[in-house]
């Protein structure tokens, strides 16, 4: 799992920068609230910022915030099954069959893995601690509807 570095993002960070492994995989905090994006681009083509916990990422897309893929079955991914999470990663659509995922999650790089490799990912997270932990929805880009 280390080696996919999913808690790069996953995991919020501690305002030292450092992922905040009691709260593993749990996604961008709820009580972290994020109204909107910053205005970018910022100077000399800057386009892309992120909030303090790293799970709140703005850029051309909106806002998207980091998923909770602990298997807490309300707020996670705990009531889905390995057909979901390979269908999710491999088609990059949210819960495997709804909108398309936003930047930066990498799911076109984690798609050429094998099913053999999603499993053993998926069978890790349903492994880790289920943290009740309710992510907001993405914010459009400012204008867009
Ligand atoms: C560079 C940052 C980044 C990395 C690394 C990353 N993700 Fe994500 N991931 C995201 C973001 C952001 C979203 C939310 C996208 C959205 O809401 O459209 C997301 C969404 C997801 C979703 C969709 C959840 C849902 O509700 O449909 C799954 C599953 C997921 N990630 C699994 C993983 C796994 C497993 C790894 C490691 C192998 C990983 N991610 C690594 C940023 C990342």
């Amino acid at each position: 799992m280390t080696a996919q570095d999913c808690n790069g993002c996953h995991t919020p960070f501690t305002p030292t920068g450092e992922p905040d492994m009691t709260r593993a995989l749990s996604g961008h905090p709820q009580a972290v609230r994020v109204a909107g994006a910053p205005r970018l681009p910022l100077a000399d083509g800057w386009i892309v910022a992120i909030n303090e916990t790293n799970t709140a990422w703005a850029g051309p897309w909106g806002v998207s915030f980091t998923s909770n893929i602990t298997p807490d079955r309300v707020t996670g991914i705990g009531a889905w099954t390995d057909r979901i999470f390979i269908a999710s990663i491999r088609t990059g659509k949210k819960s495997g069959v709804g909108r398309g995922l936003l930047p930066p999650m990498p799911w076109r790089m984690y798609a050429t893995l094998t099913d053999e490799d999603l499993r053993a990912i998926y069978a890790y997270l349903m492994t880790i601690p289920a943290i009740s932990n309710r992510v907001p929805d993405p914010i459009p880009p400012s204008g867009a509807k």
